[in-house]
């Protein structure tokens, strides 16, 4: 992992300003420091911080990070000015686009396709989460967690540089309707390698919690190799005799632990159960929270719980389409994982180090009946249609106003009150319509 000297936000200009022209070098990591400490996001909350940094600031504080600044006319060359032909997702904070550096762009930055995301500037909350990514992707470095590249801080725009993952999103993969259906094997690797990302960071110097584990969160490299993206909402853990963070409860409904969202009580905990949800959703094929489904089968957790530690009705709901393709002794191992993973007491819950050493004995099972043989095509990731006016140059996208509620599906990052009730109406749906009916809402 490379670590940076602590500094202080305090001495940051405010503003991103006009970058230089001379694209900036990344700078080397003194290797003789002895003694590095990553720089903390949690510094941003220092009374009286500013928010807002110079390129120059940031560039400096992450010395060691070897991360490079973009001008945002390089980024408009490489991905042919975000052109939608390499349009290849969307989150809550603006497009990702596919580009290619090539090797004449900057001394020691090799050729290589790049992920481009343009981050909506209008919310306060874009510039924080551009500079969590920022803070924490600059800093840690894992083979489970994806790579940046750099980044461009130039007027107001903000974008990350990331390294390309050709299979993009796990969400992708896992729900694409058309298609071969995910391998068993792919699925443990998956699990396995995203449980190892958790790992690190909750067990790294200065703890992580990530937050918004799920599956548009995990990106898939050719060989299925997951890698954890999107450090928007990552925190720093509790530090000294702190038992958790306090925070705003933030994150995706169907994915977030329910005690974090009723006292916003954060502790590595809360990614544990994100991670049961994902390890359901990789097991039964269904999304964490479906509103086309039958209304006692919308919740996936409610639903798929109690049949999770019973091995006779596992087979009811592993994924269809995996026809039986699976081993059933690894699937009723992994069950009783998620199963753990997903108490409603957090200390009930393994640890990531522990999921990680239960998930390793899984990747090989001898009683995975022999199947019909089927090619799996190398694929790109599915390209999904990109809004109309998300075509069109990134300056006219800054125009709307970025709302914490995201489009639809599981890339909704829900505020604290929706969260909540939502969370209430799932534990308890007819008091639920009980007060929806006295407050006129049915
Ligand atoms: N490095 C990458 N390689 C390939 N696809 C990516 C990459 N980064 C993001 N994507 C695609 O873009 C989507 C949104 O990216 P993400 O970082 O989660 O953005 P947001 O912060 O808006 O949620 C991902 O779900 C994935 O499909
Ligand atoms: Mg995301």
């Amino acid at each position: 992992m490379t670590m940076i000297k602590k500094i202080t936000w305090k001495s940051f200009l405010p503003g991103c300003y006009k970058a230089q022209t001379t694209p900036l070098e990344p700078k080397k990591r003194d290797t003789k420091h002895s003694s590095f400490h990553r720089l903390s996001l949690s510094d941003l909350s220092n009374p009286g911080s500013p928010l807002s940094i110079s390129a120059n600031d940031l560039s400096n504080s992450l010395v060691g990070s070897n991360l490079h600044i973009f001008t945002l006319t390089e980024l408009k060359t490489i991905t042919q000015n975000f052109s939608s032909s390499n349009f290849i997702g969307e989150g809550g904070f603006g497009p990702v686009h596919k580009g290619f550096i090539d090797d004449k762009m900057r001394p020691g930055l090799k050729a290589q396709p790049v992920a481009v995301k343009l981050l909506d500037l209008d919310g306060f909350q874009g510039h924080r989460e551009w500079l969590a990514e920022v803070i924490f992707l600059g800093q840690l470095r894992h083979p489970h967690l994806v790579k940046l590249i750099g980044y461009c801080c130039e007027d107001e725009n903000r974008l990350l540089v990331y390294e390309y993952m050709p299979r993009g999103s796990l969400e992708n993969h896992l729900f694409r309707k058309y298609g071969a259906a995910l391998p068993w094997a792919a699925r443990m690797k998956i699990a396995l390698g995203a449980a190892k990302g958790l790992t690190f960071l909750h067990e790294t110097e200065k703890p992580v919690i990530y937050r918004d584990f799920k599956t548009s969160n995990i990106l898939l490299d050719a060989d299925h190799t997951a890698k954890l993206s999107d450090f928007g909402l990552a925190k720093d853990g509790p530090e000294g005799d702190e038992t958790h963070v306090s925070t705003r409860v933030m994150g995706t409904h169907g994915y977030a632990a329910p005690e974090y969202v009723m006292t916003g009580h954060l502790t590595s905990m809360s990614d544990v159960y994100s991670f049961g949800v994902v390890l359901l959703e990789l097991l039964t094929g269904r999304r964490s929270m479906d509103k086309n489904r039958p209304n006692r089968e919308q919740n996936l957790v409610e639903w798929a719980r109690h049949q999770l530690n019973d091995s006779r009705k596992l087979g009811r709901i592993m994924d269809p389409r995996l026809e039986g393709q699976y081993s059933t002794k690894a699937a009723q191992k992994a069950a009783a994982l998620a199963y753990q993973c997903l108490s409603h007491h957090p200390k009930s819950r393994p640890t990531m180090s522990t999921v990680v050493k239960t998930l390793e004995p899984l990747q090989n099972f001898d009683d995975i009946p022999i199947g019909p043989f089927v090619y799996m095509v190398p694929v790109e990731p599915e390209k999904t249609e990109p809004k109309k006016e998300k075509e069109q140059n990134p300056q006219r996208q800054r125009q709307g106003h970025r709302h914490r509620i995201r489009s639809p599906r599981s890339r909704t990052v829900y505020t604290e009150t929706n969260l909540r009730n939502n969370l209430r109406s799932s534990l308890n749906p007819q008091k639920e319509k009980e007060n929806q009916e006295k407050e006129g809402k049915i």
